[in-house]
């Protein structure tokens, strides 16, 4: 791969032993994928951050970078942690999994990474614009970023985005090159799409269907960010898919090329018989919503559904510190406290601890959520719309 002297000199260990390892983790990659040179990316998103997920390896990992002056080069946010930062006591969250959790917390701070913890770094501060290179981990916030915004990144494993924020650069492969962008398979969908969930058992299907091609979408009259974002994320939690294209919506749908491209079909019925297949529960004893991580329309969506009722069970729905902090002002967060929920920060159902906290069937109106929740937290689970769901524990 070509190296700048500058890049050079970060090999030889000029700008310090960390510097230099997390370069050659970079360099690596960019062997193994062939890449022709580095480039700088714009901004990172790291994975690995609940202590669920890293456990005390991860956590004396990043506690040994930070004592050791790690700093990051670009703006860098974190994917959600294992507990709300803020009310994991309030919200049942076992105490020494809270003490591990802030370690970690205080470990990538120290590094200079802003403690967002959220899968919508998009909706948080974190925006990058279209065509700009980045390097983030989450899987549907790198959907969303290629898919919706136009953005370029690969999909990073925590090391070599964290590598990536240090050093400031990335390998340039994969979805960084325009080529790679192409779609390869052709979705034409004859379905009613009305509800969140809709679009979230769409994609738990297709990505079954496609595993890691680029789909283009027909057929889809209109959707919202929202929407896409359960897509997206559900394509890339049956499947792998990282970017696709949906005619006459997204960014780059106009541009690609879509000749000889083999068709699958999608109707009402494959959707109804994923809403079936996602399901393994009969009646949930929590509700969660908000994976991805909820945008302020859903969380008014949900206040608007709950004013005056008073429900049996909890409903959780998480997102992001920001979007939390402006439902508090807009009083949103009253209302469903008031009608026996929660809106949840900084984590969600999947990395959080719900097992150990006397759940065992979860409802859920994501395609993404549904499809992890009975490996990772050993859940039952009911895939239903936000209505549906609502409705079974009032
Ligand atoms: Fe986000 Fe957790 Fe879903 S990280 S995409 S809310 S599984």
């Amino acid at each position: 791969m070509y190296l700048t002297k500058e890049e050079e000199k970060i090999l030889e260990g000029e700008y310090g032993e960390v510097m230099e390892r997390m370069f050659r983790l970079l360099v690596r990659l960019g062997d193994i994928y062939k890449a022709e040179k580095m480039i700088p990316v714009g901004s990172v998103q790291v994975a690995g951050v609940s202590y669920k997920s890293i456990s005390d390896p991860g956590l004396e990992f990043l506690e040994d970078l930070a004592s050791k002056d790690a700093k990051v080069k670009v703006l860098t946010f974190l994917n959600p942690a294992g507990m709300d930062l803020e009310n994991w006591d309030k919200l049942g969250f076992p105490r020494d999994f809270a003490e591990k959790q802030i370690r970690i917390m205080n470990a990538f701070k120290k590094m200079g990474i802003v403690i967002t913890s959220t899968c919508t770094p998009y909706l948080a501060g974190n925006l990058p614009r279209s065509r700009e290179h980045i390097a983030w981990s989450e899987s549907s916030a790198v959907s969303f970023a290629n898919s919706v915004i136009g953005a370029r990144t690969n999909r990073e494993g925590g090391p070599s985005a964290l590598a990536a924020a240090i050093c400031g650069r990335t390998p340039y492969y994969g979805l960084h090159l325009w080529e790679n962008r192409q779609p390869t398979i052709k979705i034409e969908v004859d379905a009613r799409l009305e509800f969140n969930s809709d679009f979230g058992a769409l994609g738990y299907y297709i990505g079954k269907q496609v595993k890691n091609k680029i789909p283009y979408f027909t057929g889809i009259k209109n959707a919202n960010t929202d929407q896409l974002k359960a897509l997206g994320a559900a394509m890339a939690a049956s499947g792998a898919v990282a970017l696709y294209h949906i005619e006459n919506l997204t960014p780059e749908s106009d541009l690609i090329s879509k000749d000889n491209l083999e068709t699958i079909n999608v109707t009402q019925k494959e959707i109804d018989e994923t809403y079936d297949t996602l399901t393994s529960g009969v009646e949930p004893d929590i509700v969660i919503l908000g994976c991805p991580h909820a945008s302020l329309r859903e969380i008014s969506t949900l206040a608007s559904k709950v004013k005056d009722r008073k429900l049996r069970k909890p409903v959780w729905i998480c997102t992001s510190r920001m979007m939390k902090e402006a439902a508090d002002r807009m009083g949103f967060t009253e209302i469903i406290e008031k009608a026996g929920g929660y809106i949840v920060a900084d984590t969600c159902m999947v990395v959080s601890p719900i097992e150990k906290m006397g759940y065992n069937t979860t409802g859920v109106n994501s395609g993404k959520a549904a499809n992890y929740l009975p490996g990772f937290c050993k859940q039952k689970v009911v895939f239903a719309n936000i209505d549906r769901l609502l409705e079974a524990i009032e």
